[in-house]
């Protein structure tokens, strides 16, 4: 490949799974996936409990080696470890809040790759807790915190694991509000992996739906918000429905 025009290169994606297999242990728990993100896109990552999201973002950040395939991370097919790939620009929210419980939010901002001021001006509302210990926020407010840091690292690729979980609505607008502005104003590229085909269409652009491991369908959020019931049903259905 000739090496692309500063210009071309905005449309190369960020990140990109190629005939990705991985699992654990030489076990695979994703088959043959194909998947990219660009610059200014959110993707979202749909699939039921056991589909394969986590592991598919672990291999895409590099916690998890593949077994065979390919990750390619800004072009480059270079196996690297999470934290080289932080270092470029990476950034990971999984699904357990990231926060030190026992600092304050500003200790807990201080201790980002990023500037914690940058991390008020995405969440002014982070200001009221500055002194409070992250254990002692609610558990909306300890996401808003995660993400914040995430963000304030100015990523090139954001991936989040369920970032939505058990939170209330409004608080997850605010956090899909704060990506989607990252998103068109930097041109941030976000995996976003989703339980819920409604809650990922709140935000994605594109959609990629596991199950058992496989991608067994994908398009673009407007494609996918004409096929809502027969996606529900048919894709996202328990892992027990999904065996019959
Ligand atoms: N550390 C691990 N060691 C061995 N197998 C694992 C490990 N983590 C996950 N698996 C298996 O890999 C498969 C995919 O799991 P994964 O966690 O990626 O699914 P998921 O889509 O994220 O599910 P959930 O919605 O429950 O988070 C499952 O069969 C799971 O049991
Ligand atoms: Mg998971």
């Amino acid at each position: 490949m000739t090496e692309p025009s500063s210009r071309e290169t905005v449309t190369e994606p960020l990140l990109e799974a190629r005939d990705l297999v991985t699992g654990y242990g030489g076990v695979a728990a994703v088959h043959q996936l194909n998947l990219h993100v660009k610059p200014g896109e959110i993707v979202g990552l749909l699939g039921a409990n056991g589909a394969g999201k986590t592991t598919t973002l672990m291999a895409l950040c590099g916690e998890v080696a593949p077994i065979s395939g390919e990750v390619r991370f800004l072009g480059s097919a270079n196996r690297m470890s999470l934290a080289q790939r932080a270092r470029q620009g990476l950034s990971l929210v999984t699904e357990e809040r990231s926060v030190f419980m026992g600092l304050t939010t500003a200790e807990n901002l201080r201790l980002g790759r990023g500037d914690a001021e940058l991390a008020l001006e995405i969440f002014p509302l982070l200001r009221e807790h500055l002194q409070r210990k992250a254990g002692l926020l609610s558990g909306g407010q300890q996401q808003v915190l995660t993400l914040a840091r995430a963000l304030a690292s100015k990523p090139r690729v954001l991936l989040a694991d369920e970032l939505s979980l058990g939170l209330a609505p409004i608080i997850v607008q605010q956090l899909f509000e704060a990506i989607r502005r990252e998103v068109d104003e930097r041109g941030v590229g976000v995996v976003l992996v989703e339980q819920h085909v409604r809650s990922a269409l709140q935000i994605a652009d594109r959609i990629y739906i596991l199950q058992r491991g496989r991608c067994v369908l994908e398009g673009t959020a407007v494609e996918m918000r004409g096929r809502l019931d027969e996606i529900e049903a048919t894709y996202l259905a328990g892992p027990v429905d999904a065996e019959v």
